[in-house]
């Protein structure tokens, strides 16, 4: 029965931040205006999210799609992921953020790669919020990377099991998400956390994620409070 009464507080957020493009055409203004405001809440959020004790926190962006974009939005992207990553990551790590990346970081070029590297490596030991930046992540390449993995490893088909699988997953040893956050009013999990958000609650909103802000995630988990979580189980 213990299992059936929710946590006040989810303890893992994921957000499909969504909305920039629509955000800056609204205002006559090019894509990349949109991006950094985004960047600008992805801040905020972060800064929420330790506020309000969440100890987990996914935001999704890039997807293995987001490649199909012009190029030019495509730099435009990691730019601002660059820059938000050299120009966050002292305050972050004050804070006791512990930085994870998922996804096919290597896409992003050698020097990325080793500059998202050495960010896990610094925070590793902090524990108060782990932000997992999902970066060129898509949920069907990280279920058939663990499927070959645990291939690798030897592991006998008959001793794969749904309890160890996700430690073959890129989120080992980060606990399923309690809430997914979509803004923008589109209702679509968009390859995200697939095997991760089988049981989370989900939260649509029609806000824009560059008008997102700490007011909007405190609504969110407010939300999240009222619901009732059984996980497939029936309340006795
Ligand atoms: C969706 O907007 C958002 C993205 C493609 C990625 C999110 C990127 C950021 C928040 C900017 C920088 C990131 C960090 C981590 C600092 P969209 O372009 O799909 O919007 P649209 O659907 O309105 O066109």
């Amino acid at each position: 029965m213990a299992d059936l009464i929710p946590l006040l507080v989810p303890r893992h957020v994921a957000i499909i931040m969504d909305g920039n493009g629509r955000w800056a055409a609204a205002r006559g203004l090019p894509r990349v205006a949109g991006h950094r405001e985004g960047a600008k809440a992805v801040r905020r959020t972060v800064e929420a999210a330790i506020e309000q004790g969440v100890r987990y926190l996914t935001l999704f962006a890039f997807s293995s799609e987001n490649w199909q974009r012009p190029p030019d939005e495509v730099s435009d992207l990691t730019f601002l992921m660059k820059h938000y990553l050299r120009s966050e990551l002292d305050e972050m790590h004050q804070q006791g953020v512990q930085l994870r990346i998922i996804g096919e970081r290597e896409r992003f070029g050698p020097n990325m790669t080793t500059e998202l590297e050495a960010a896990e490596r610094r925070t590793a030991g902090n524990s108060r919020l782990t932000l997992v930046m999902a970066l060129s992540y898509g949920g069907r390449a990280d279920i058939v990377a663990a499927a070959r993995k645990a291939i690798a490893a030897g592991i006998a088909p008959e001793a794969l099991t749904e309890e160890n699988f996700p430690g073959f997953l890129a989120t080992d040893g980060i606990p399923d998400p309690d809430l997914l956050i979509r803004t923008s009013g589109e209702r679509r999990i968009s390859n995200f956390l697939l095997w991760q958000a089988a049981y989370s609650e989900m939260l649509f909103t029609p806000v824009l994620w560059p008008d997102f802000t700490a007011r909007d995630f405190a609504a969110a988990l407010e939300d999240y409070a009222t619901r009732e979580r059984r996980f497939g189980a029936r309340p006795v």
